[in-house]
């Protein structure tokens, strides 16, 4: 039996969270949501039973500290996992540029200060109010739902501009959630930034009017950087994902980062200790721009292919593979197959 807080609950990510995990009777889901009324009539209308809707208000740390004792009530004292969902993502800015606001700096200042105020200094009021149930926990898990749009290389391969408020505060709190494992890893409690991809939540479904151009621009970019980019996610493949990666990863195994440092773990997880270290020892550096060279050509799409499920994969969890083959595959078949191997299957499969 686990215990989970979703911030944010009342509506799209937020609320699939709940609905997803609510459906294990085993599960105490708490969503913390700012209309508990509202929130609580949409859980009753879905029929969700183990569900707690707490009200706080993001920003006020004595509101959240308040809704840690109620949580504290429910639960028995603990947290097992903490999920910081809730964002803003400003409609001033979020088809603009820097460059826009020239005429108008006050308003990019006032923009920029509250999207840092609900983004970040929310998220650390909301730890810092729930850290004394988490320590008590056994998941010992906080996920902070963050964006591709703060990925530096993103936004300088891409030249998205937009969305700059939104896209630095979401980076200020991927170095806030750094800086908590850096301070908490010691006592057993992993702290993770995960991006749910493009999902096809209300704001990203249809442009908002005047911005349909603009998020044509978007959607266009994020195909150029990402080929395998087919559609926006559902919010039940995203929230799947995120969950999957949020149970893979762990201290032990290096947060879920591969580094120079621990490649056996991850790509050689079921190889022999002879096989594994020889695999290794073969691995050689190859440069960084591999990443962002642009794909001339998609096999795929006249060559019979086939992708091989690994079970074993350490890197790539299976709910991710199958999201990722499902929206390659799209309209051009792909023939699959499970094998309990590991992501480098040439090496491992017996
Ligand atoms: N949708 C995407 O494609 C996408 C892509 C990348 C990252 N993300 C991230 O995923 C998370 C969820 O995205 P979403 O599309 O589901 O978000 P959303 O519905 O726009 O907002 C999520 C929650 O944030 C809270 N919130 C919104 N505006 C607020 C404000 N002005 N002040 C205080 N709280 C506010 C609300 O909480 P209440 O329920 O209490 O009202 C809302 O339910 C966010 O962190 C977002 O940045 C989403």
């Amino acid at each position: 039996m686990s215990s989970y807080l979703i911030t944010g609950a009342s509506r799209n990510l937020g609320f699939q969270f709940v609905r997803h995990l609510a459906q294990d009777p085993e599960n105490t889901v708490i969503g913390l949501v700012r209309n508990k009324a509202a929130a609580d009539a949409k859980a009753k209308a879905e029929g969700l039973q183990n569900v707690h809707m707490v009200e706080a208000q993001y920003t006020d740390l004595a509101s959240l500290k308040a809704a840690a004792e109620i949580v504290k009530d429910i639960t028995g004292g603990s947290l097992d996992y903490l999920v910081n969902n809730a964002a803003i993502i400003s409609s001033i800015s979020e088809f603009k540029g820097l460059g826009d606001f020239d005429d108008d700096f006050e308003i990019l200042e006032k923009d920029l200060l509250e999207s840092l105020d609900i983004n970040l200094m929310a998220v650390i009021k909301t730890i810092h109010a729930f850290m004394p149930l988490i320590l008590k926990g056994k998941g010992k898990k906080v996920i902070t739902i963050s964006t591709g749009m703060a990925d530096i290389d993103l936004i300088n391969e891409t030249e998205i501009e937009f969305a700059a408020p939104y896209a630095i505060s979401k980076a200020a709190v991927n170095v806030a959630v750094a800086k908590y494992n850096a301070l908490y890893k010691k006592e057993g409690v992993l702290f993770l930034a995960i991006s749910p991809g493009y999902v096809a939540t209300e704001r990203n479904i249809g442009a908002p009017p005047g911005n349909e151009d603009k998020v044509a621009v978007l959607v266009q970019k994020f195909a150029e950087y990402a080929p395998h980019f087919q559609r926006p996610l559902t919010p039940e493949e995203s929230i799947t994902a995120v969950l999957s990666v949020m149970n893979k990863a762990s201290i032990e195994n290096g947060d879920g980062e591969v580094s120079p440092s621990n490649p056996d773990k991850f790509f050689y997880n079921d190889c022999s200790p002879t096989k594994g270290e020889g695999a290794v020892a073969a691995l050689r550096p190859h440069s960084y721009q591999s990443f962002h060279s642009p794909c001339t050509y998609a096999a795929w799409k006249q060559v019979p292919s086939a992708y091989l499920y690994c079970l074993q994969d350490a890197t790539i969890t299976l709910e991710v593979q199958k999201m990722m083959v499902e929206s390659t595959k799209n309209g051009y078949g792909m023939q699959t197959e499970m094998v309990g191997a590991s992501q480098p299957n040439y090496q491992s499969a017996k």
